[in-house]
């Protein structure tokens, strides 16, 4: 017998599984005046502002562009970025990958940690050795296709 109050309706609810994960993948460009101390300050507004919202991920910053990767429940990165896509310090915002998948994190430790340019892919590829989760190796793979499909290529001349 499963006790009443692990269900929720008819299905049983089991304290430890895995959430819904949503993700929100984009590029942008830098605006002229954006350095990298202005980067290191927009890291540490996002630690202090990803903690207290459950968001983790990283930043790629190079060549004026940047790369963003932001994981948590889905209401909260929809907020995060609506907030993110009106910031004066980078334009042109594209999305290109969103999704919602039940899953581990990939970047449980990181609040939100500066990645360079010529780091990212491996750290996309170490990422891809450590889950055991099959939904995540999944949204690892696409990530990779995408860096290495050329639409992300300006990322890596900096
Ligand atoms: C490229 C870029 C990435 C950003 N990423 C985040 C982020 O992950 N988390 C966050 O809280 N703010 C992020 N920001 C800053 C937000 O746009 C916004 O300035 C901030 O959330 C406002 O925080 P405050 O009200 O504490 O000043 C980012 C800004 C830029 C330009």
């Amino acid at each position: 017998m499963i006790p009443r109050h692990l269900f929720h309706g008819d299905e049983p609810v089991h304290p430890h599984a895995p959430a819904l994960l949503y993700h929100l993948v984009y590029c942008s460009r830098a605006a002229a005046d954006v350095d990298s101390a202005a980067v290191d300050r927009i890291i540490e507004a996002s630690q202090r502002g990803n903690a207290v919202r459950g968001i983790t991920g990283l930043l790629v910053f190079g060549g004026g562009l940047f790369f963003q990767w932001l994981e948590g429940p889905r209401e909260q990165v929809l907020e995060l970025m609506a907030l993110i896509e009106h910031d004066e310090r980078h334009h042109g915002v594209v999305v290109l990958d969103t999704d919602e998948d039940v899953r581990d994190r990939l970047f449980a430790g990181w609040d939100m940690e500066r990645v360079g340019p010529e780091d990212v892919r491996g750290v996309l590829v170490d990422a891809l050795g450590n889950t055991r989760d099959p939904a995540s190796a999944q949204a690892l793979r696409e990530m990779l296709m995408l860096l290495d499909s050329g639409r992300l290529a300006e990322i890596g001349r900096s």
